[in-house]
């Protein structure tokens, strides 16, 4: 879409120090970091001229806009045109200069999934997700000036708003107490007083945690925050999941009736059979969650959040492109895309990736298992045995398919 050199974003440049924000603001009180940007690597994340693209391209769905005025979603149709021509599907498209108009009349336009839209906020987002081990999405609001975005409201996760252009005056108070998980909105005036009065520049940051009521109104320009939402992960979400891997297995794949009688005359039901194995059950995961070791366990958790919330981009394009002839020594990894090792016949070994399938020598399959468990191998030995250059050529397919990649610290993405 024509926009610079797309850079990466951590997520300290936006916070500023990681152990200070996760011991007193994570999930705990509002941060706001004031120049915490400079205001045009803000612009660089989303500028108003982005969004006038986004727009007039007409290549936006609908369901990635939302209007609100004076606090009210206005509906969709108010503006999107539904194209039927004949013998084809029916199209729903954004109408611009109804967006327009809606804007010009005092409407806040929002863009979800804003990541999915630009590159640059998809970059920001990855760097969320990285940090939490929990999806991250991006949402811009564009607010005319002088008008109020939304109501005073609270969201069930935790936001963190990038101003990025023009100003935004923010209301915020005390986090609600019991119902932070759910989203609510706040009749006027049943608030109080905010806990926190501030107007957001270019560049300047406020992480409201999940749960903390807010309401913001742009200042006497268009303004335009976006806010980082991120999903939190509590206890028993983390919980659940441990559960879930510690009875993966056979022993916990029968299904019991639970209200089987007992036999015999005047016995109580909690000694029924299905009782007396659902005790043996509890039994055996108390012992395995005993077993457990915390810290690796606290690290296949942060992996599998990180892995649902979306793995690194893989840039393939760039990727391939930038394979250039290897050397011999060139060490060498496996990457993360599934490999199916079948058996082997005259001297070569079927795989399986992607769903293709091709035979190798069985020198390089032996390789390749071994690399399953980790560790790196030189382009030149891939093919042990043989003279190197063919050796080279092996590992230079391989790598193009994906299946292997420089082990270097700053190699490919797939691989982390
Ligand atoms: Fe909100």
């Amino acid at each position: 879409m024509g926009d610079g050199i797309v850079t990466d974003w951590t997520f300290e440049e936006l916070v500023g120090d990681t152990g200070e924000f996760f011991s007193r603001h994570f999930g705990e009180q509002p941060l706001l970091r004031r120049g915490a940007l400079d205001p045009a690597r803000a612009r660089d994340l989303v500028s108003v001229g982005r969004l006038d693209d986004l727009v007039t391209t007409e290549t936006v769905p609908p369901a990635y806009l939302r209007i609100a005025r004076a606090g009210q979603g206005v509906p969709g149709k108010a503006y999107t045109r539904v194209a039927a021509e004949p013998g084809t599907a029916l199209t729903e498209a954004v109408v611009p200069e109804q967006v327009y108009e809606l804007f010009r009349s005092g409407g806040t336009v929002t863009w979800n999934y804003l990541h999915h839209l630009l590159p640059s906020a998809r970059r920001l987002v990855q760097a969320f997700a990285r940090t939490f081990a929990a999806p991250a999405e991006a949402v811009a609001f564009l607010t005319p000036a002088g008008h109020d975005g939304y109501a005073p409201h609270h969201d069930p996760v935790d936001v963190f708003v990038v101003q990025t252009e023009g100003t935004k005056h923010w209301r915020v108070w005390e986090p609600a107490g019991a119902h932070r998980g759910e989203p609510a909105t706040y009749p006027d005036g049943t608030l109080g007083e905010p806990a926190l009065e501030t107007t957001l520049h270019p560049g300047d940051v406020l992480y409201l945690p999940h749960g903390t009521p807010h309401a913001a109104a742009a200042g006497d320009q268009v303004s335009l925050h976006v806010s980082v939402t991120v999903t939190p992960r509590r206890w028993r979400d983390l919980l659940r999941e441990t559960v879930e891997e510690l009875t993966a297995g056979e022993e916990f794949a029968a299904v019991p009736h639970l209200d089987t009688p007992a036999t015999g005359t005047g016995t109580a039901a909690q000694d029924g059979p299905a009782v007396a194995a659902l005790a043996a059950r509890l039994a055996l995961l108390a012992e395995r969650l005993t077993r457990l070791a915390p810290a690796a366990e606290a690290a296949r958790l942060t992996e599998t959040g990180r892995q649902r919330a979306g793995t690194p981009p893989p840039r393939e394009f760039e990727r391939l492109a930038s394979l250039c002839a290897l050397a011999p020594q060139d060490p060498l990894r496996r990457t993360r895309i599934p490999l199916a090792i079948g058996p082997s016949e005259n001297g070569r070994t079927q795989l399986t990736v992607n769903g293709h399938t091709l035979a190798v020598p069985d020198a390089v399959a032996t390789t390749l298992r071994l690399l399953e468990a980790g560790g790196s191998v030189q382009a030149g030995d891939l093919l042990h045995g043989a003279p190197a250059p063919r050796s080279v050529r092996a590992a230079e397919s391989l790598t193009r398919l994906g299946l292997l990649e420089p082990a270097t610290a700053a190699a490919g993405s797939t691989a982390r």
